[in-house]
């Protein structure tokens, strides 16, 4: 008997229907998503961001950052993120509007960093600091440094403003000298501060206290 027939009626059925689920049912649902007006400011949410945090997104995926830290807060009753402080409320799709590229990870070596703008405050060289040698800011870290988005230079004259400090470890600068960042490095910690979703969006309001 030909089985050819049905052989390839039941090949056309399970591509079909993982084309439908896969790629028609998520591109119906999230395809046409667009900001939302923010009625507080007159801009729109997700906020749009710098251009330098936008070119910070690219050295964050170009190191690999990814593979350690996540950028989603998890559905609520089902995970302990927001009881963990992670966010505020859970991330959708929406969230990810502004980035050209998401980059949602799924590995947790170091914490989820979708609301680390909000967390962080406006310490720019603890974020250098963190950045060019975790074990300054977390003795116990296993963070790798990123001390290659740094120059080290000789002081001439006044240190620089941007100098790097509070370091320590063999990393740290030897007397005279100083840490200064790249632009790759200023640009890296533009983005981490505009990574913060406490706005609320129409399908994830931000969660109010218990
Ligand atoms: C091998 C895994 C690993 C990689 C790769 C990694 N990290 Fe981390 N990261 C960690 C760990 C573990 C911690 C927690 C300990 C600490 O604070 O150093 C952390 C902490 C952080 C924090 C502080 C978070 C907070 O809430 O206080 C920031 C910011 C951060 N990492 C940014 C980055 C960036 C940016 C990159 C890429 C340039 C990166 N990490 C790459 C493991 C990693």
């Amino acid at each position: 008997m030909n089985k050819l027939p049905s052989l390839f009626t039941g090949i056309f059925l399970i591509f079909g229907s993982a084309w439908l689920g896969l790629v028609n049912y998520p591109l119906k649902n999230l395809g046409n998503l667009q900001p939302v007006p923010d009625e507080a400011t007159g801009g729109v949410l997700p906020p749009t961001v710098s251009g330098l945090a936008v070119a910070g997104q690219k050295v964050y995926a170009a190191n690999g950052c990814v593979e350690c830290h996540s950028q989603q807060v998890r559905f609520s009753p089902l995970t302990t993120d927001i009881d963990k402080e992670l966010g505020k409320r859970q991330t959708v799709a929406r969230d990810y509007l502004r980035e050209k590229t998401a980059l949602p990870g799924t590995l947790r070596v170091g914490q989820d960093l979708s609301n680390y703008g909000a967390r962080a405050g406006e310490d720019i060289n603890a974020i250098h600091r963190h950045l060019y040698e975790p074990r300054s800011v977390n003795p116990w870290s296993n963070m790798p440094s990123y001390c290659f988005l740094y120059h080290v230079v000789k002081i001439q004259g006044q240190p620089s403003n941007e100098a790097v400090i509070g370091l320590t470890g063999p990393r740290a600068p030897k007397p005279g000298y100083e840490v200064v960042p790249t632009e790759k490095a200023k640009a890296l910690a533009a983005y981490l501060l505009s990574l913060n979703q406490s706005y609320p969006l129409p399908e994830s309001p931000v969660a109010t206290a218990k």
